[in-house]
């Protein structure tokens, strides 16, 4: 059985003040203790992250990290070896914001996860399609370059150390949400790509749902067979709410 993920993508928000005050609301939840919880402050905030949750069962991880796993001279980029000597235990990549608003293509999206395996930590690799890909009927031909790229560069075998995050990007920030049938064929199309190569893989690895998660719909979608959990924006920001999704994935 795969155990349920629930990460909470904080973005680009977050001052001291509010990242102090979002680390006490989540010290105060109750965790079910099925599920593995994960949250993800900007780069800035990591280590007063690791830190303000030390003692609790939730792992930190990044929103990105460097093409390169060592440190080196590349102005205001952040290795991995960086993020895993600062306590991550995973970093996103591919998000959809990178990859759409920054140009970051499917290569470097592979050097990426390569880069956070090499340094021990669990890339959460984001995929998705626009609006207008969908509307064209290519949902399944994006998502499955996406998955394919890493698959073909680096071995299905990577997957056995790493998450799948679906988030339809206009799902993202907009309150639109994939009805938990959407999201669930797409899931199950991705575990099939997978299960192609390596049947065991395939069963193991989690793939998490994103895009307008919150307290009131995540219990249908992590209802799913193929939906191992979120990957959760904006409503990430409030512990209540967090900690509500959370316990979804837990029922
Ligand atoms: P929202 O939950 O705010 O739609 O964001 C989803 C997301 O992009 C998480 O990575």
């Amino acid at each position: 059985m795969r155990r349920p993920l629930v990460a909470g993508n904080w973005k680009m928000h977050g001052t001291r003040a509010s990242v102090a005050e979002l680390i006490n609301g989540l010290r105060q939840l109750a965790m079910p203790s099925g599920v593995e919880v994960a949250v993800f402050p900007g780069c800035l905030h990591i280590r007063q992250v690791v830190e303000g949750l030390t003692g609790m069962r939730m792992a930190v991880g990044a929103q990105d990290c460097a093409l390169d796993p060592a440190q080196g001279a590349l102005t205001g980029e952040v290795a991995a070896s960086q993020l895993q000597d600062a306590g991550c235990r995973l970093v996103l990549v591919g998000h959809s914001e990178r990859r759409l608003l920054l140009g970051e293509s499917d290569e470097w999206v592979v050097r990426k996860f390569a880069a956070a395996q090499s340094c021990s930590l669990i890339p959460v690799l984001c995929v998705g399609e626009t609006l207008e890909q969908r509307e064209a009927g290519k949902t399944l031909e994006v998502v499955g370059r996406q998955v394919g790229s890493v698959v073909e560069a680096l071995g299905v075998e990577v997957f056995a150390r790493a998450v799948v995050a679906y988030e339809p990007v206009w799902a993202i920030g907009t309150g639109l949400t994939a009805s938990p049938e959407q999201a669930q064929e797409i899931h199950a199309a991705i575990r099939a790509q997978l299960a192609a190569k390596d049947a065991e893989v395939a069963r193991g690895v989690r793939i998490l749902y994103g895009g307008s998660v919150k307290a009131a719909n995540a219990a249908e979608l992590f209802g799913m067979p193929d939906i191992d959990g979120g990957l959760v924006g904006g409503a990430s920001l409030n512990a209540d709410e967090f900690g509500a999704i959370c316990r979804a994935a837990g029922s």
